[in-house]
């Protein structure tokens, strides 16, 4: 399809689409999903394997999102059938893109309720609730929002109609000056702080967790974690690439632009990383306690700060605008498919949808009070659908993608869709998709499937 007829336009800076993307990939992955399960997952065996996963995995299978993408400047939906009208693809493989909006949809419900805990956490700091704030204050206060569904309620369905109110306008336009604005200061302020963290709190213990591992420490579970991580921090696995990759013009370089934004997200994460642990280890949270980790550790940095309501304020609303930029892409696909398709106004599939997000994230907030009871394999609500998309569906949606594309997809399409001009960037990437990532994730999806 010529560049004309994209509905949304072309962006013109590879800048632009490195802010949209990195906008979707840095979120609450980052700062509250990656520190929970590197203290689960035993510090540097999972910071170890998920950084080869993101280089081996993560990246090739970002890149072929967006190649895909710009291939077509569709939907991922209409990317699909149309590929099967140019009989490159049997038409069975339009499961693959359905599969992937279910996923986001999915990530989405418990998605929202935790930005909410973000946003409960302004309030919190700005009336002043962190100010000398003890580790067992820390933990009273996030078990105080735990054990209110109305407040958890509130916060869920603001952040809910934020995002329908931001998905129902166009995607292209301001996402990315916001994100242009938030990321860099996002970054500074989490360099600041991890300053901070590091020279109050423990940075010995922090670096022994962090970097120290040994073979044995690698087990299936640590691995599974790492790549389900290193496709969620990424946004890869159900197709929110791809609508980026639609919007890029095809004179930049797909594995440069892809590469930054896989180094930006790392290195968010371990900035996230560098603050929590010196303080986990410094005032004795157990760094095994899950999605409490960073909702513990950090009221306690900004209660020690001289200006730490604003700064803990600040922080929080900064956190609330990256896990909304991220939101976004989650819903984006289906949106942008109803309204291409069906010509449903944005704005009404918009609020379509996010209605029954809303209504799925009530049962996901219920499940951390009243509904805490063990569903299914020990699990309750929230962990069966995290472990449901991060272990399961990301990783079979991405692996559905790269057979697409690095086997039925002709390979001159892609390497002109690629770079052109460095052959050898384009052999990496090709081999490294078809020969270890997708049997990677064949395994990956196996091992989930069987409840590893
Ligand atoms: N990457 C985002 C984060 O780290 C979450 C996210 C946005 C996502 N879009 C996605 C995860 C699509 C999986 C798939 O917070």
């Amino acid at each position: 399809m010529p560049e004309s007829r994209c509905l949304q336009g072309i962006w013109s800076s590879p800048w632009i689409f490195i802010f949209a993307a990195s906008g979707s990939a840095v979120g609450l992955g980052n700062i509250w999903r990656f520190p929970y399960l590197l203290g689960e997952n035993g510090g540097g065996a999972f910071l170890f394997v998920y950084c080869v996963c993101l280089l081996l995995v993560g990246l090739p299978i970002l890149m072929a999102e967006v190649a895909l993408g710009r291939t077509v400047r569709s939907n991922p939906i209409d990317t699909v059938n149309d590929l099967s009208e140019r009989r490159l693809i049997h038409s069975a493989w339009v499961f693959v893109p359905w599969l992937a909006g279910v996923t986001g949809f999915l990530i989405l419900t418990f998605y929202s309720v935790i930005a909410g805990w973000s946003m409960a956490y302004i309030e919190r700091a700005v009336s002043g609730q962190f100010v000398g704030i003890s580790e067992l204050g820390a933990q009273s206060m996030y078990n105080s929002l735990l054990s209110s569904p109305r407040e958890m309620l509130l916060w869920h369905t603001l952040f809910m109609l934020l995002v329908v109110l931001v998905v129902g306008q166009s995607v292209t336009r301001g996402l990315a000056a916001l994100v242009r604005i938030l990321l860099p200061v996002l970054i500074v302020v989490l360099l600041m702080l991890a300053g901070f963290a590091l020279y109050k709190g423990n940075a010995w213990e922090a670096a022994q967790f962090l970097f120290r591992w040994s073979w044995q420490d690698m087990t299936l579970k640590v691995v599974t974690a790492a790549i389900g991580q290193a496709l969620f921090s990424l946004s890869v696995g159900m197709g929110a690439m791809f609508a980026y990759g639609a919007y890029m013009s095809k004179r930049m370089s797909i594995a440069s632009a892809c590469s930054t934004v896989a180094l930006i997200d790392l290195a968010v994460s371990l900035l996230a990383g560098l603050i929590i642990f010196p303080l986990a280890f410094a005032f004795h949270i157990n760094v095994q306690s899950g999605p409490s980790l960073t909702f513990v550790s950090l009221p306690i940095i900004f209660g020690s700060l001289p200006a730490g309501r604003e700064v803990g304020g600040f922080f929080f609303l900064l956190l609330t605008i990256a896990a909304l930029t991220s939101a976004i892409s989650m819903l984006e696909l289906f949106v942008a498919w109803l309204h291409e398709k069906y010509y449903i106004a944005r704005m009404k599939a918009a609020f379509l949808l996010g209605f029954f997000v809303w209504l799925i994230g009530i049962v996901v907030l219920l499940s951390f009070n009243h509904w805490d009871s063990k569903l299914l394999f020990h699990l309750n609500f929230f962990e069966m659908l995290d472990k449901l998309t991060s272990h399961i569906l990301l990783p079979l949606g991405a692996m559905l993608l790269s057979v697409l594309v690095a086997w039925f997809l002709p390979r001159s399409v892609l390497q002109n869709e690629m770079v052109a001009k460095k052959s050898m960037c384009f052999q990496w990437w090709y081999y490294t998709l078809k020969y270890v990532s997708i049997p990677v994730l064949v395994l990956v999806t196996f091992a989930g499937w069987i409840g590893v």
